[in-house]
């Protein structure tokens, strides 16, 4: 990515990663608003949770959200060349077909991931998620996704 987009990526995050798990927990929440049917992937110990309420209170998906804010941090620290994320990505991907979750969750777009990205930077930064911010976060996100869409290639 171009550097003013970079900076504009940079500088929001700063904000968010102030308090990721508030932050990662309002995405949450608000996929499973957008795709409920998602809730049941998340099973730890074999046990269901019975609500996405359940499900953001648990330890373990604490340390979910704990690691999807890590994988961020780290595209955003190399938003200028992803490429050495790249392998990561793809097998991260996998990991996520593994577990039974669709391509079109992620997809670019339709997909609920990446609305709920965008939903929780503009509930953190507000005002200050201008158009040009959310383009630059649309264009990181996109790149992402399609690094760890190679982990569904041969569907
Ligand atoms: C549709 C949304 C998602 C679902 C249903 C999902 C589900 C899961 C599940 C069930 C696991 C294994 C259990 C666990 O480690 O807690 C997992 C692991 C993981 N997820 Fe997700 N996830 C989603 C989105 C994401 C996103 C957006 C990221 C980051 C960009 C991410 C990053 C990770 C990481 C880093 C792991 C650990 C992988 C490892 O063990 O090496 N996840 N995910």
């Amino acid at each position: 990515m171009e550097r003013p987009e970079s900076e504009l990526i940079r500088q929001s995050w700063r904000v968010v990663s102030r308090s990721p798990l508030e932050h990662g927990t309002v995405l949450f929440a608000r996929l499973f608003a957008l795709e409920p049917s998602l809730l049941p992937l998340f099973q730890y110990n074999g046990r269901q949770f019975s609500s996405p309420e359940d499900c953001l209170s648990s330890p373990e998906f604490l340390d979910h959200i704990r690691k999807v804010m890590l994988v961020i941090d780290a595209a955003v620290t190399n938003v200028e060349d992803l490429s050495s994320l790249e392998e990561y990505l793809t097998s991260l991907g996998r990991k996520h077909r593994a577990v039974g979750v669709r391509l079109s969750s992620f997809s670019v777009g339709s997909g609920t991931v990446g609305e709920s990205l965008l939903y929780m930077l503009e509930k953190c930064l507000g005002p200050d998620f201008t158009p040009a911010t959310r383009t630059a976060w649309s264009r990181l996100y996109g790149a992402v996704v399609q690094a760890m869409s190679r982990g569904w290639d041969g569907e």
